[in-house]
């Protein structure tokens, strides 16, 4: 279900898009249907929803491993409204599994409980106990046996009083859903189809109700404002920094980590505070990182060590503007490595050096205030202080090759398309725009001038 508006979200963006840990919600909860195995996921969308479809269509792209479907819900009638209009593209067979889009953590590992629970004939409800529980459609039992879900607007104050209550999530076979969805009226205090009225359906026709309930409330959080939406990003970040120490990761502080998308480390791997891990980063064994660093879309080699302050910011895993970072290489304080940097082993950038579409073989080194962009750096290539290459000339961009064992002085501008050949040497402060040969020193720069004896000006009196 994503058809609701967020209202208290108070945002343009449909509810169900903002981003929880760099994933929309919607999407958490269609990739834990996707761990479940499940054959079709049909979404039902009514808000947003052609924004809702686009973002979710692009994503899966249709290559995921189930079908998925968009369903509208032109008007919000109520839960059981809402999946009245999955009716038409829902087989007949088969369990239906019912999720909220707003309701992003629940575990795969859960809802397969959830499913043995049902049992391929049974109506099972996920129902959890809270210490208040206003708001909530409360579980109604006779002895064990669940006899209904009151909601609160209609619960009298004994109804009021039950601590379990329905948690939005259920497991039923479709067969079922489908009889009792036709049965459901809007006599009720807030004039909706309830979903939840199905339960005393299942109990007239003796198919029994199950509740499972479980007692990490985190697993059924909604979403519904900017401040539980900071939440639960708070309590998925601090998931996700325990399970990497649990991995052997050495965190600085748990509670100062956010990885917005998937960050994989090898053994020995230290993370000081207030990183920022986005897309896909990889940190070999070894590796640490410093303070303050934002790495994106990144494949960090063994024993590296990326220095506070670093920002890597790669492209999209497997293109061309994903970044390498080679084993024992240094970066930062203060670097910047852009798409498509490609830092083999042992290379190192140093402060305030921005590297751009570049690849630097091993040993190569940038220690201060340069500039690389669309260059090809040799191996032990020496890059000076405050030099730059100008790749592009207010039109196209151009290569710029530095063969191996180059020196570079500070100071130089290296204008593209340029080879400095292997061995050579270019003279602090130049400007070169012609090739050099191989083993050359080169100095592109006005000769030095100096006057003997050289009397300065006098002030007036
Ligand atoms: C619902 C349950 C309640 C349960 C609670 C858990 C009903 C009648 N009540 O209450 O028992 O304790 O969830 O959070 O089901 N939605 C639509 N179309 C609609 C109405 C809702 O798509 O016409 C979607 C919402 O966007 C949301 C979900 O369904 O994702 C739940 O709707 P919400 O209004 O939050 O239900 P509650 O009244 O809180
Ligand atoms: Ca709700």
């Amino acid at each position: 279900m994503a058809a609701g508006k967020g209202t208290r979200m108070k945002s343009k963006l449909p509810k169900v898009l903002h981003l929880l840990a760099g994933r929309a919600l919607l999407k958490h909860v269609v990739d834990t249907a996707a761990e479940l195995s499940a054959r079709q996921v049909i979404v039902i969308t009514g808000h947003g929803a052609a924004e809702v479809e686009a973002a979710l269509a692009g994503k899966s792209g249709g290559a995921g491993p189930f079908d998925l479907d968009f369903v509208r819900q032109e008007l919000q009638l109520g839960t059981g409204h809402a999946v009245q209009q999955v009716l038409p593209v829902l087989r007949d067979d088969g369990v239906v599994v019912i999720l909220s889009g707003d309701v992003p953590l629940i575990r795969a590992d859960t809802l397969q409980q959830l499913i043995a629970a049902c049992a391929g004939n049974k109506l099972a409800l996920l129902t959890i106990d809270f210490a208040d529980p206003t708001g909530y459609g409360r579980i109604q039992r006779r002895g064990e046996a669940v006899q209904a879900i009151v909601e609160q607007k209609d619960a009298s104050a004994e109804q009021r009083a039950i601590n379990e209550v329905y948690s939005g999530m259920m497991a039923l076979p479709a067969r079922q859903l489908k009889q009792w969805l036709a049965r459901l009226d809007r006599n009720n205090a807030q004039g909706e189809y309830y979903l939840t009225g199905i339960v005393k359906f299942a109990v007239a026709d003796g198919v029994e109700v199950v509740a499972h309930k479980i007692t990490d409330a985190l697993q059924v959080a909604g979403v519904n404002s900017p401040l539980q939406l900071a939440e639960l990003e708070r309590a998925c970040q601090r998931r996700t920094a325990l399970e990497l120490m649990e991995q052997g990761v050495r965190l600085a502080d748990p509670a100062r980590l956010d990885v917005r998308g998937v960050l994989q480390c090898g053994a020995d791997v230290s993370i000081d505070v207030n990183c920022v891990f986005e897309g896909q980063v990889t940190l070999a064994d070894d590796v640490r990182i410093g303070a303050n660093c934002v790495i994106s879309n990144a494949s960090i080699g063994a024993g590296a060590v990326i220095h506070a302050f670093s920002h890597i910011e790669g492209g999209t895993p497997g293109s061309k503007d994903f970044i390498e970072v080679g084993a024992g290489s240094l970066v930062g304080p203060y670097a910047r490595l852009r798409p498509g940097a490609r830092l083999g082993a042992e290379v190192h950038i140093g402060n305030f050096v921005e590297v751009k579409n570049s690849s630097l073989a091993r040993g190569a080194k940038a220690n201060h205030l340069a500039y690389l962009g669309d260059t090809t750096v040799g191996e032990r290539v020496n890059f000076g202080a405050g030099s730059i290459t100008a790749n592009y000339d207010g039109a196209n961009k151009h290569r710029t090759v530095i063969e191996a064992d180059v020196h570079i002085g500070s100071n130089c501008v290296l204008i593209a398309p340029l080879t400095v050949g292997a061995g050579g040497t270019v003279g602090g402060g130049s400007t070169l725009s012609k090739d050099t040969p191989p083993g050359a020193l080169s100095v592109a720069r006005a000769r030095q001038v100096s006057i003997p004896n050289w009397k300065r000006p006098k002030k007036n009196k």
